[in-house]
């Protein structure tokens, strides 16, 4: 596969952190730029714990940028009961000196224009950030490639019954995207927690002399007690690879089954706020028939090889030399 040229936002956040590991190692992916979000954790932590990450990684001059401190008209709200108080399941990484004061969207606009390709946009937060790339610079995100985006469902939800954590913290920003036109795919809860690691994963990562393979190996023991009363994740694995799973999808599109169907997203204040309404149905239904709007065409991950995604991010991590 030729090197895809990539731009990923983040609300670091334990998979989010996985997630840039993979990315900062994998040789088919230029990673231009990573921008941050108030998510998991605030917009600090998420900065701190990004640019800790990539240092870990080896991916220390990847440029790095502050963006929404909040969602655009929700209240925000963070999930420091699964990533831990800092967002990192409490674990203290020395952060590198210095940083920059550009701001996401900028870094976004400017790292658009330079790329030698159409970039791929990998959205693993609240979608705040991209909602203003949208709405600041469109002729430039006009110029992306595709966004792909961990968030929505098809099916259940976690955050509530129905909503996934990433879309009910910003709908509005999830129906700014998913209304652009622009390519779109959506990596759900429907695919989320079926890439997963097992214990045999996990131990090799800790045997690995390597420091981002240890530090992957305890992000993974932290998901595992999230997880290890859940039913979600496939049998004899015992961590999800989560955000990780969405960039592994990237490199290797063999690993995901996706469906183009309208997707809209319910931004009112009813216990459905936050929930993707994704069609599909094969027929047109009385709403339609009514006038009603069905949402934008998005490819939607329905299905996903997730043992074949967790080896790929275990060689990816561990090095050519396996483990
Ligand atoms: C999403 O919410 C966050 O907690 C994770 O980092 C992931 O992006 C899953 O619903
Ligand atoms: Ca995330």
């Amino acid at each position: 596969m030729a090197q895809v040229e990539v731009l990923i936002d983040v609300d670091t956040g334990v998979d989010d952190a996985l997630a840039l590991s993979f990315a900062a190692l994998h040789p088919d992916i230029n990673l231009r730029a990573v921008t941050c979000v108030a998510g998991n954790a605030s917009l600090d932590n998420v900065y701190r714990n990004t640019r800790a990450v990539l240092a870990v990684a080896g991916a220390g001059h990847v440029p790095v940028a502050r963006g929404a401190s909040r969602p655009l008209i929700a209240a925000p709200r963070d999930a420091a009961h699964v990533h831990g108080h800092n967002g990192l399941a409490g674990l203290d990484l020395a952060v590198p000196e210095g940083g920059s004061d550009i701001h996401a969207v900028e870094l976004m606009r400017r790292e658009i224009l330079a790329s030698p390709t159409p970039p791929t946009l990998i959205a693993l937060a609240p979608l705040t950030n991209v909602a203003l790339l949208l709405r600041m610079y469109p002729e430039v995100a006009a110029r992306l490639d595709r966004i792909v985006f961990m968030g929505g469902s098809a099916s259940i939800g976690n955050a509530t019954p129905v909503a996934e954590f990433n879309s009910w913290a910003d709908p509005e920003a999830v129906a700014i995207v998913v209304d652009s036109g622009i390519p779109t795919v959506m990596y759900g809860l429907d695919v989320f927690y079926s890439a997963a690691v097992s214990e045999d994963d996990v131990a090799a990562l800790e045997r690995s002399s390597r420091p981002v393979a240890q530090l992957c190996a305890k992000l993974f023991r932290h998901m595992a007690v999230k997880d290890s009363d859940q039913k979600r994740i496939p049998a004899g694995t015992i961590a999800a690879l989560g955000d990780a799973g969405t960039v592994c999808a990237v490199v290797d599109p063999a690993g995901l089954t996706t469906h183009r169907f309208p997707v809209s997203v319910c931004t009112d204040g009813s216990r459905s706020r936050g929930q993707t309404i994704v069609d599909r149905r094969s027929h047109r239904g009385e709403s339609e028939l009514n006038g009603a709007s069905l949402g934008q065409p998005v490819d939607v991950a329905l299905a996903v090889d997730g043992a074949r995604l967790a080896q790929l991010f275990r060689r990816t991590i561990l090095g050519s030399s396996g483990g």
